[in-house]
């Protein structure tokens, strides 16, 4: 059995240090390399077929409009190889308290029976408790 590392990030302008900041790579993408590293574990970039606005507030205001519609932003295929992966750790940024819409379509594209998540955000802890309860919860009562 083995271990998967999924995450969503998106570089590019974003809030740090006060102001609008602009990360030629993501936050939770270095960390998720990182993880990747440490286990030996292969990395699936979940990534939107439509990119984000490069402007921090209008993806802002998009993410808010997708949280609002409970919307599932089409993602990049190939998804990956479930075979034999018992555990993903999961990594997505805090948006709005939870986590990006394009996360969940992912979790509802992939097998996930007998699937530990375990989460891995850039954020605070109860930012993380908080947009796990929203995801997985509601993955771990379908199967
Ligand atoms: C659309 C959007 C919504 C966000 N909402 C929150 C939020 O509700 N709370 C928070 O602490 N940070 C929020 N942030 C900041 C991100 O969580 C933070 O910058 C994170 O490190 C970005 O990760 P990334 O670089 O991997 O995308 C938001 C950022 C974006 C782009």
């Amino acid at each position: 059995m083995s271990t998967l590392v999924a995450y969503y990030s998106r570089a590019g302008q974003n809030y740090g240090n006060g102001g609008i900041i602009d990360l030629p790579r993501g936050n939770t993408e270095v960390l998720a390399e990182a993880i990747a590293n440490e286990l030996g574990a292969p990395l699936f970039k979940i990534d939107t077929v439509k990119p984000y606005p490069a402007d921090y507030y209008a993806t802002t205001d998009q993410a808010k409009r997708e949280l609002r519609e409970n919307a599932r932003p089409a993602i990049k295929e190939p998804l990956p190889n479930m075979e034999g992966v018992d555990t993903i750790v999961l990594g997505y940024p805090n948006w709005w308290g939870t986590v990006p819409m394009a996360v969940k379509t992912f979790l509802d594209a992939v097998d996930l029976s007998g699937v530990t998540i375990a989460p891995s955000a850039p954020t605070r802890v109860a930012a993380l408790v908080a947009a796990l309860a929203t995801c997985v919860a509601p993955t771990l009562q379908r199967a």
